[in-house]
């Protein structure tokens, strides 16, 4: 060595770092949004970085961050792949397979036997979530594929560098070329849990296991928002060329230490006792573990014998997956129980005997409806199957013989006849298996559940109305309908308990500002069965007024796009209830928009190139329809302040940290009026 390089080296590693650093940074600032470097040190750092580049021409790199601005394209059109979908599609160095799979024991055992002596087998567990193939090139993560259709899958790397275990560079000499590692994408238990609750609080549609959530989260177009979720992936599998190791578990070990996430479970079986003994531990061990997992994998340990029992056209020989039977539990069906939905569904619910089933106490199930009774054949004092699979509502799904097992004394009555809610005579529409109340504006469950639709989000977007105040107003006889509402007193709402005049005026500024709420959407809160919010634009489009709709005929409206007879009929059935008429003459009298051009669709550039944030709420428009206008618009919505923000469209009881961050960093604050005028 030279005395010249010894000089040298420090700064070239340096220089490397610095790289490294700054690329990182970029990512979080323009991508993430989610800085964790002030802009100086970031700044004095790429003067830094320039420096040691002039002094080392031979290190040249054009992806350097000097040589080009960092850039928040994800989730904008311009990321879009060539063939205008949101990922690009790559095919795969080598094909994604699935694995055969059982969930016998004896079968495993079978296979195992089967295998030739002295065969040593790798017992994993099987991740329940997606999978992943991550490409690196001279050790830089450059692919992130799903498995698409086993051949070609989608290029999803932008949303997999947000998973910190992920490593995105590895710094080492004696890494090959190029290697893939393939694995699992998982949402945890609690991260699901806790995404599952918010979605829930506003009213979006829950996602029914982990898996589900993760491959929803890997199919977003933003980042940020998969950021915010909290993925996480265990690796199972190194492919390629040249690679280091003669067994699967060596290689396993090797990519642990090049700092790849693998699991501790791993174990290499000698027998088919261990792995017996393997499986046993891991089906209750894994209650315990903080992602979803649905079974085992067995693999032989020896490339070269893996590569010798080959595969068939699908899946490798030298592998299999035992899945773990979903739970059951046999418990006492103590009682069925009927629940009036908002639509006046009426739902039996079976009350158990309360069981421990993965983990949680279940005491209630849905029997759906009376044929579903009717197949299971149970009763009170049967004692039934309760499973809990991958879904997180527990099902019935059997019953025990009835012998004397059973309780006696349990009254056994049929399916009820009418409303236990209201007493109305219930009714079956042919075709549906559901059992009806038809008493739309006298049945309590259908009165509340009609306010609440009212009051929601996509609707009116009354804020402070909630479900339990709803029912508090109800249960005084202050709030018996829908028109109700505007006739509420500020004296009226106070005087309840846990709402004091503060809150009491917030209700009311709400109900104020719905009265701005286009017709369309007014429609739409109506609750007039089966007009759903796209529907309703739809109709609102073609009668302007609720004067022109109130005479529309079922074959007038089946002339709209999306309108069906069904959707006709409901409507036309609507405007002849003089319940309905009354309500909506007093509505329009409260001031509620009965009629108003459709919007026209704007598609503009108006906003391009601007990074706009939205907050607090809003009187003619949902926050969903400011984000639509924003993207039809050519401007992108994004969700933090940051000093690349554009402009706050701002509403009422904006959040005081973004005020903070929107005064500090000397950002624009546009009100709703003057962003309207804008477009
Ligand atoms: S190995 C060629 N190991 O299960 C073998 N797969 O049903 C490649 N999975 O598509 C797969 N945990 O998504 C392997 N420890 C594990 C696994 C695992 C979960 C998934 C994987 C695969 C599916 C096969």
């Amino acid at each position: 060595m030279d005395l010249f390089s010894e000089i040298e080296e420090p700064e070239r590693e340096e220089l490397r770092r610095l790289r490294k650093e700054l690329e990182e940074q970029n990512y979080k600032y323009y991508v993430l949004n989610a800085p964790t470097m002030s802009d100086r040190e970031f700044d004095e750092k790429m003067h830094r970085l320039q420096d040691l580049e002039a002094l080392f021409p031979d290190m040249f790199d054009a992806s350097s961050p000097t040589q080009h601005v960092g850039s928040d394209l994800a989730g904008s059109g311009k990321r879009k792949a060539e063939n205008g979908k949101a990922f690009e599609t790559v095919k795969h160095k080598y094909p994604m397979l699935s694995l055969a799979n059982s969930y016998s024991r004896e079968e495993i055992e079978e296979w195992v036997r089967k295998l030739p002596t002295g065969v040593e087998i790798v017992c994993e567990l099987k991740y329940d979530g997606l999978s992943i193939s991550l490409w690196y090139e001279h050790g830089v993560l450059v692919k992130a594929l799903t498995r698409g259709d086993g051949q070609q899958g989608d290029n999803v790397i932008d949303n997999i560098k947000t998973i910190p275990s992920i490593p995105w560079r590895i710094e080492r000499n004696d890494i090959p070329q190029f290697f893939e590692l393939r694995g699992e994408v998982l949402l945890p238990w609690e991260r699901f849990e806790a995404l599952n609750k918010e979605r829930e609080e506003q009213e979006e549609p829950l996602f029914a296991n982990p898996r589900n959530a993760a491959s929803g989260t890997l199919k977003l177009q933003d980042p940020r928002e998969v950021a915010r979720r909290g993925l996480d992936a265990y690796l199972y599998y190194m492919l390629g060329e040249n690679l280091p190791g003669k067994t699967h578990f060596e290689r396993l070990s090797t990519a642990r230490e090049w700092g790849f996430h693998i699991s501790e479970a791993i174990k290499v079986c000698h027998s088919v006792d261990e792995v017996m003994n393997y499986i046993a531990y891991w089906d209750t061990e894994r209650k315990n573990l903080p992602v979803a997992t649905d079974g085992i994998v067995l693999k032989v340990n020896n490339l070269a014998q893996q590569e010798e029992l080959g595969y068939t056209a699908k899946t490798p020989r030298w592998a299999i997956a035992y899945k773990f039977p979903a739970e059951k539990q046999l418990t006492l069906l103590k009682e069925i129980t009927y629940q009036v939905g908002r639509t006046g569904v009426v739902t039996p619910v079976a009350n158990l005997e309360p069981v421990q089933l993965s983990g949680t106490m279940v005491q209630r199930a849905t029997l759906h409806n009376e044929d579903f009774i009717k197949q299971l054949d149970i009763r009170p004092g049967d004692r039934v199957w309760v499973e809990k699979g991958g879904e997180i509502i527990p099902k019935i799904v059997g019953r025990a013989d009835r012998n004397d097992e059973g309780i006696s004394g349990l009254v056994v009555s049929g399916f009820p006849t009418t409303c236990p809610e209201c007493g109305a005579e219930l009714v079956r529409v042919e075709g549906e298996a559901a059992w009806r109340c038809p008493n739309e504006s006298g049945c309590p469950p259908q009165i509340k559940g009609k306010i609440e639709h009212f009051v929601s989000r996509k609707a009116m977007d009354i804020e402070g109305l909630g479900e339990e105040t709803i029912d508090l107003l109800y249960q005084k006889g202050l709030l018996k309908n829908i028109a109700d509402i505007y006739a509420l007193r500020l004296e009226d709402i106070a005087a309840q308990e846990r709402l004091g005049e503060k809150s009491a005026q917030n209700i009311l500024d709400g109900i104020e500002a719905s009265k701005s709420v286009p017709w369309a959407r007014v429609l739409f809160a109506l609750g007039i069965r089966m007009v759903g919010e796209t529907t309703a634009k739809k109709i609102a489009k073609k009668y302007h007024s609720i004067d022109t709709l109130q005479w529309a005929t079922v074959e007038q409206l089946c002339a709209i796009d999306d309108v069906g007879p069904q959707i006709a009929e409901n409507i036309v059935k609507y405007f002849d209830d003089l319940t309905n008429l009354e309500i909506l003459a007093r509505l329009r009298q409260a001031g509620v928009q009965m009629e108003g051009e459709a919007e026209p669709e704007p598609t503009s550039d108006k906003l391009a190139g601007l990074s706009i944030v939205i907050s607090g709420t809003f009187a003619h428009h949902s926050r969903d329809e400011y984000k639509a206008m924003i993207e039809a618009n050519g401007g992108k919505n994004v969700g933090s302040v940051s000093k690349k923000t554009s402009f706050i469209l701002a509403g009422e009881n904006m959040g005081p940290e973004k005020r903070k961050k929107a005064d500090d960093l000397g950002i624009r604050l546009v009100t709703e009026d003057e962003f309207l005028q804008m477009l």
